[in-house]
């Protein structure tokens, strides 16, 4: 059987580091693909890369997905942990999206693995089941939002998703709009702040309940600076995108981005996950005529910035569309 998968990039729009305490995010699939093609079949997952040197010649049953080698081998180990398949694959992958840039590129492999694995959930199971891959196999405890954006893209539509109750209400996005992803500098969520950023939200929890449900009254009440800051950040950002929602639905591009750039101004100062290089670039973009906003996306300490912009008002940068989720092509 010959199988042949594609699996998106993602942008997100806004909603940062909010999905791991089940807020808001609005991110968008875009039109970079990870591809795998090859044949189902046999007792072992057997993958070469055009980007890698080394190819993955992994079991069906694995335990320890974070020490496979090479290196990409752990992504791959994640998926057949996880989903313990019946049956093997050989085949090859090959991508256009930005390894290390912040576009996802780690999450559409693995959702492109498990599809290419056979998987026949909906795509939250799927983005669930590759969540559980990813945190297994970089250790990092990374929420759902990359993984249902690729799952369950909608063409044309960036999501509204509620990382609590994983629903998902698609907003068009405007036709008199570019979306521009700017890659500024090369990064990894393994070793990080991120997981310190998600125990901190965890000790917040203890003491004001959900932060899903927190209001930034709440934060502003808290005792410990660090906690009130970070607090602070995810209940204005959860509005961020309730009011960035509203305001591509009634087409209000300058209140669009004016909350990028607030919410890029929480992660600076609240959150403490951007760096000087990637502020530099948000502050350029901004000066920039025909440019409504932009920000960091994605986790942070380097990475893209996304803006929007009138059409044709960058020269640099990749003009991405919303494209629909991740499919497999079987014949
Ligand atoms: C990374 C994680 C996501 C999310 C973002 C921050 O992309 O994989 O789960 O937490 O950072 O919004």
């Amino acid at each position: 059987m010959n199988v042949h998968v594609f699996a998106p990039g993602r942008v997100n729009l806004i909603g940062e580091h909010t999905d791991y305490t089940g807020g808001l995010v609005m991110p968008m699939a875009i039109d970079r693909y990870t591809e795998i093609e090859g044949t189902r079949g046999g007792a072992r997952v057997q993958l070469t890369s055009f980007d890698e040197p080394d190819p993955v010649d992994l079991p069906l049953t694995v335990d320890d997905p974070q020490h496979a080698e090479p290196a990409w081998a752990k992504y791959v180990a994640g998926v057949v942990a996880e989903m313990a398949p019946a049956e093997g694959f050989v085949g090859r992958v090959s991508t256009d999206i930005p390894i290390g840039a912040g576009l996802s590129s780690s999450h559409a492999l693995q959702v492109a693995v498990a599809l290419a694995l056979g998987h026949q959930g909906s795509a939250i199971d799927i983005a669930q089941l590759t969540q559980r891959a990813e945190n297994r196999s970089s250790g990092v405890p990374t929420g759902i939002m990359d993984q249902l954006a690729i799952a369950a893209g909608v063409k044309g539509h960036a999501l509204v998703i509620d990382c609590g109750d994983l629903t998902i209400e698609p907003v068009p996005v405007p036709d008199d709009l570019e979306v521009v992803v700017l890659f500024v500098a090369h990064r990894t969520l393994v070793g990080s702040a991120y997981a310190d950023r998600v125990a901190e939200c965890r000790a917040v929890e203890q003491l004001i309940g959900p932060l899903r449900d927190a209001t930034p009254e709440q934060a502003r009440a808290l005792e410990d600076p660090v906690l009130r800051m970070r607090a602070l950040h995810v209940t204005t950002e959860n509005q961020r995108v309730r009011d960035f929602a509203d305001a591509l639905r009634n087409g209000d591009l300058v209140s669009a981005g004016r909350l990028m750039v607030e919410g890029h101004e929480s992660l600076r100062l609240l959150y403490d996950t951007s760096t000087p290089v990637m502020n530099q670039a948000v502050t350029e973009l901004c000066a920039t005529p025909g440019v409504y906003g932009a920000r960091m996306t994605g986790g942070g300490f380097g990475g893209c910035v996304v803006a929007l912009t009138e059409p044709g008002a960058l020269a640099r940068g990749w003009v991405v569309q919303a494209v629909d989720g991740a499919r497999a092509v079987v014949s």
